[in-house]
């Protein structure tokens, strides 16, 4: 159940928000995305008290991030995201809906029986309706097909997403997880429908490179811009287990992360990036978000947050100097080899 003070009604925020931040466009679209932007996949459910979530919350909108990422089944439980976001939204956001971009995303498991998981026009209208009673939005920003269904044609997938938009429920539309050749099929059936693919949204870190073997070209060839996610590699890319693995990460409580995937050899690997970060008077994070942004193709990071300090500290990424040529030499050799994952 979800705790909240909301006897503070006075939070009005920053009036620079918009001062340093570089917006990047989405591909060929008008649409504008923050380098960085805030996932809410993880440390936004029920499991936590309120008042976390919604100071990240109002930072992040402080300090030009106006992009909140969610998905029907983050949580936990599934739909708790959404549902605190919808809080904070309510107590905080409202008046400042029109200056977010919120997207949401449905394509795993969400609801028992047939038609709550996959890629059917069936789940992905009945989720996305799920979200907006969640949220409290009367639309969102974008909506994604969260992943490739086997069993489902591309075709109908591609039509719900249309179908949304036309219903005005949402105003991009969005794949995630979907492979170069889907990724190109996708972007010709959206096409062809008239409602341009405007984000892909796959994983992307210094440790796992896997789109540089073409979902970045292929994105980039349907015009389509792209969020990469996990840059930090859920925390193995920062400082969080440099020395060990502390009680309270996400490696002691989360379902998708385990202590056994905080291996030696990242950790070593992320000791010796920690050092050419430190030579450039930056953090491992930094740098590591500092990493996926050369690449103009990317339009945006999404990171996760447990606490203000590291949405904060992550966010001063921005303000360090480019990469030099001999900075991304010298990563090069502690990062996945290209197209690859570690
Ligand atoms: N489309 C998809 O299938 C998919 C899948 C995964 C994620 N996503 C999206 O991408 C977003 C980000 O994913 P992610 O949370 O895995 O991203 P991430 O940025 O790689 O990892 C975030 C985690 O790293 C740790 N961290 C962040 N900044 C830190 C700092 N400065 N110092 C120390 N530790 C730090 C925190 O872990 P602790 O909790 O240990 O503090 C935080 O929860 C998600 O919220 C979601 O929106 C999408």
């Amino acid at each position: 159940m979800i705790t909240d003070d909301r006897t503070d009604r006075t939070w009005t925020p920053a009036a620079d928000r918009y001062a340093t931040t570089d917006y990047r466009r989405a591909g060929r679209s008008g649409l504008a995305l923050p380098p960085i932007s805030l996932g809410l996949w993880q440390n936004f459910g029920a499991d936590r008290p309120l008042a976390t979530p919604r100071a990240i919350l109002r930072r992040a909108f402080d300090l030009g991030v106006t992009h909140i990422d969610l998905a029907n089944n983050y949580g936990p439980p599934h739909g708790a995201a959404e549902t605190t976001f919808g809080a904070v939204l309510a107590s905080d956001l409202r008046p400042y809906r029109d200056e977010l971009l919120i997207s949401t995303k449905a394509g795993y498991d969400m609801w028992p029986g047939p038609y709550g998981d996959g890629g059917s026009r069936k789940y992905l209208v009945a989720s996305l309706d799920q979200s907006l009673r969640r949220t409290g939005l009367d639309y969102v920003d974008v909506f994604y097909s969260h992943r490739r269904d086997p069993d489902t044609p591309l075709e109908e997938t591609m039509g719900a997403l249309d179908a949304v938009v036309r219903a005005g429920k949402a105003l991009y539309v969005g794949i995630s997880n979907y492979s170069p050749a889907d990724t190109a099929r996708a972007a010709e059936l959206l096409a062809d429908l008239g409602t341009p693919l405007t984000l892909h949204q796959p994983r992307y870190s210094i440790f796992d490179r896997h789109v540089e073997a073409g979902v970045l070209d292929a994105a980039a060839a349907a015009g389509a811009g792209v969020a990469v996610f996990s840059p930090l590699a859920q925390g193995r890319l920062t400082d969080r287990y440099l020395h060990g693995v502390p009680e309270g990460s996400r490696a002691t409580r989360s379902a998708y992360l385990s202590s056994e995937d905080v291996t030696q050899d990242l950790v070593d690997r992320a000791k010796a990036l920690d050092e050419i970060a430190g030579a450039r008077g930056q953090t491992l994070a930094q740098l590591a978000l500092r990493w996926v942004l050369r690449d103009t193709r990317v339009t945006t990071a999404l990171i996760g947050a447990s606490s203000v300090a590291q949405l904060e500290a992550n966010l001063q990424a921005l303000s360090g100097p480019d990469l030099t040529a001999e900075e991304l030499t010298a990563v090069e050799r502690w990062a996945a080899p290209s197209g690859g994952t570690l």
